[in-house]
């Protein structure tokens, strides 16, 4: 590849609901504590979409945020994916972005790899990029995002997993760079864990099957469930996302004849699942505490998609020039990672 073709992110963004939902507030739903909740999650608190906000206001207000951040003009766009998992409509949320930022000329469409969906949407729009620059000497922009409300699809009677979850949307614009460009990207998934952690389908099962399924009542109408086998999903995701982290270096290295190891990586953004999956990923990459974010599951829960670049914006500015590793897992199961450097 030639040397003057970089890309990489210019401007980040997010969206976070108003709403907060404490450890205390859940004690007042199910049968659960503070200290649980702590010592098994690290989750303190969660944003829960309220009156007026959906998937789709989120991600369009995050859209804005890092249009604005990257100082583009929206125009510039020619591409968007959107990760989300929980927009159970149509038409998608990428669609009705664009309408909203009031863009046109640009491919816009959303990307279904549960938490995964950011790391799927920025390798898409990366390569996407690329292939414009290469084969045709276009460059241009795209806005690569994750957003989910599985505030939606939680059965709040179920201690388990209604702990976990919260709302939200990032996004990040990508473009050419002079320095700070994306070096590697690597996604994969298992269909064979798909069971694992599901939301059961239910506008297209013929209706005697309908009863097998785990419902929650909202306005009338029988809403089905996320559903999760919680220490399985625990094994599954430490397991993937480190052979993400060594993949994505041994891409790059194999493509570049280089030579960075684990212990070259400044910083890794991994997905903000539960503070005990950040910690044993940690470990077993031999990091120390400083070089892994974890504050976003502390304050936010679990955003899905959503969880990489809602951290971005707490992280923004603080490590310039360095070599970062982003790497999520999730339903499907669905694992990706990305290797990059910060603009200096
Ligand atoms: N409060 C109090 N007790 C709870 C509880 C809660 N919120 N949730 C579960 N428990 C109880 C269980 O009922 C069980 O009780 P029992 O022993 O009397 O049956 C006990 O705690 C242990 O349950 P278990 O599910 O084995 O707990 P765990 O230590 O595995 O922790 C998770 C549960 C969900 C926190 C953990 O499995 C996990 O983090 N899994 C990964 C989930 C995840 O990240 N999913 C998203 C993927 S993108």
């Amino acid at each position: 590849m030639p040397d003057k073709i970089k890309i990489g992110y210019v401007g980040i963004g997010r969206y976070l609901p108003e709403n907060v939902l404490t450890n205390a507030d859940l004690e007042k739903i199910v049968d659960t504590s503070d200290e649980w909740i702590i010592k098994r999650t690290g989750i303190q608190t969660r944003r829960i979409m309220g009156q007026g906000e959906s998937v789709s206001s989120m991600a369009i207000s995050a859209a804005k945020s890092a249009i604005e951040h990257s100082g583009i003009d929206a125009e510039q766009i020619s591409c968007m994916r959107v990760g989300v998992n929980t927009h159970l409509r149509f038409p998608s949320v990428a669609a009705i972005v664009q309408d909203a930022l009031g863009i046109e000329d640009v491919s816009a469409s959303d990307i279904a790899a549960g938490c995964s969906g950011f790391i799927f949407s920025v390798e898409d729009v990366y390569n996407r990029l690329m292939t414009e620059w290469m084969l045709y000497g276009k460059k241009s922009y795209g806005i690569a995002m994750g957003v989910d409300g599985l505030s939606m699809v939680t059965d709040w009677t179920n201690r388990s997993t209604c702990v976990l979850f919260g709302d939200g949307a990032g996004a990040v614009v990508i473009g050419p760079v002079e320095a700070g460009e994306i070096l590697a990207t690597h996604t994969k998934t298992e269909g064979k864990y798909a069971n694992l952690l599901e939301l059961d389908e239910f506008l297209s099962v013929p209706l005697e099957d309908t009863k097998k399924m785990t419902f929650r009542h909202r306005n009338n109408t029988n809403y089905p469930f996320l559903t999760m086998a919680g220490p399985k999903v625990f094994a599954v995701a430490v397991r993937s996302m480190v052979s993400e982290v060594r993949t994505v270096i041994k891409k790059y290295n194999q493509a570049n004849g280089a030579n960075i190891t684990e212990s070259d990586i400044d910083y890794v953004f991994p997905h903000q699942a539960n503070l005990r999956i950040v910690s044993a990923v940690r470990d077993a990459l031999k990091l120390t505490p400083d070089r892994i974010f974890s504050d976003g599951v502390k304050k936010y829960g679990n955003t899905s998609a959503a969880s990489i670049p809602i951290g971005y914006v707490d992280q923004r500015g603080k490590r310039p020039g360095a070599l970062e590793v982003d790497v999520s897992f999730g339903s499907g199961f669905a694992s990706g990672a990305i290797l990059r450097r910060v603009a200096p």
